[in-house]
């Protein structure tokens, strides 16, 4: 369920956010994204600032302790956080700002190696000791072997391209609230389904998730169960919802296990 988006920063929020930036001269409200009530590019004369900010009553507030407690083990992979203010009723991030766009998926894209460039860095970070849900819970709905998908590997979870932001030559990683504990060849496995739902076969899906050193040591009878236990998911997500991308990633979810 998405929250609506706050097209005007409320003056309050507007007030605490300046009490870190300064006086504020402009700002945008990003278009993707639906969690956050707010989530903007803050313009100062010296600097711009993206933030990310909900109602402390929020059921999601819990998102922005995540992305918060996160954010120092993904230096390189994530824009830093400047600050956080919890404060007057709302909880607001400040991250620094990324100018660029979201990845493209679709076979031939010159941001597939990008992606997996920052996948593989990712694979290999260690779960930080912080408050995150493991796989094998997120899935223990959707298989009998939930302690296949097991590990102490940091995984984003929430590959929908929004969240990839490509700027230059590397793509940066944003929206950590799904982060969660798991085995190193998850997120390469979840954006299998991506891939396929851009165009690519399962074939040439997987091709590019072996760009990632974890995807080729990973057991075979595990991916099997996370490809069956992936389309039970979406199904999920796609029950009583008529989102033409959830019906899509169910299709491309479905195709990718049926391949495997
Ligand atoms: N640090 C940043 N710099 C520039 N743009 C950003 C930054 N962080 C996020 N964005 C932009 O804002 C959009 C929304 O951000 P994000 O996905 O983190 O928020 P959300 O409201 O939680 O979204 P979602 O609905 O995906 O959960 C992103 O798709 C991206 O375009
Ligand atoms: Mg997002």
């Amino acid at each position: 369920m998405s929250t609506e988006r706050l097209h005007e920063l409320p003056a309050d929020v507007l007030a605490l956010i300046e009490t870190r930036t300064g006086p504020v001269l402009k700002h945008e409200t990003a278009v993707s994204g639906l969690n956050s009530e707010i989530a903007a590019r803050i313009h100062t004369p010296e600097t711009t600032v993206f933030v990310k900010g909900l109602r402390e009553g929020h059921r999601r507030v819990w998102t922005q302790a995540r992305e918060a407690d996160v954010n120092p083990h993904v230096r390189g992979i994530a824009p830093a956080l400047l600050w956080r203010i919890q404060a007057a009723g709302w909880d607001v991030l400040g991250f620094e700002d990324i100018p660029g766009r979201h990845a493209d998926y679709a076979p031939g894209s010159p941001d597939l190696p990008l992606v997996a460039d920052v996948m593989s860095r990712l694979s290999t970070t260690q779960a930080p000791d912080i408050t995150l849900r493991t796989m094998s819970d997120r899935m223990k709905a959707h298989t009998d072997t939930p302690e296949l998908f097991a590990g102490d590997t940091l995984c984003h979870t929430d590959w929908f391209p929004t969240n990839v932001l490509i700027t230059g030559r590397i793509a940066v990683l944003v929206d950590w609230a799904w982060a969660s504990r798991g085995a190193a060849w998850i997120d390469p496995a979840l954006w299998v389904v991506w891939l396929i739902d851009s165009g690519h076969t399962p074939a040439q899906a997987e091709q590019w998730a072996a760009r990632i050193p974890a995807w080729n040591t990973a057991p075979a009878e595990s991916i099997d169960a996370f490809a069956r236990a992936t389309a039970s998911v979406w199904e999920e997500i796609a029950d009583g919802q008529t989102e033409p991308w959830v019906d899509g990633m169910l299709h491309a979810a479905r195709t990718w296990s049926a391949h495997r």
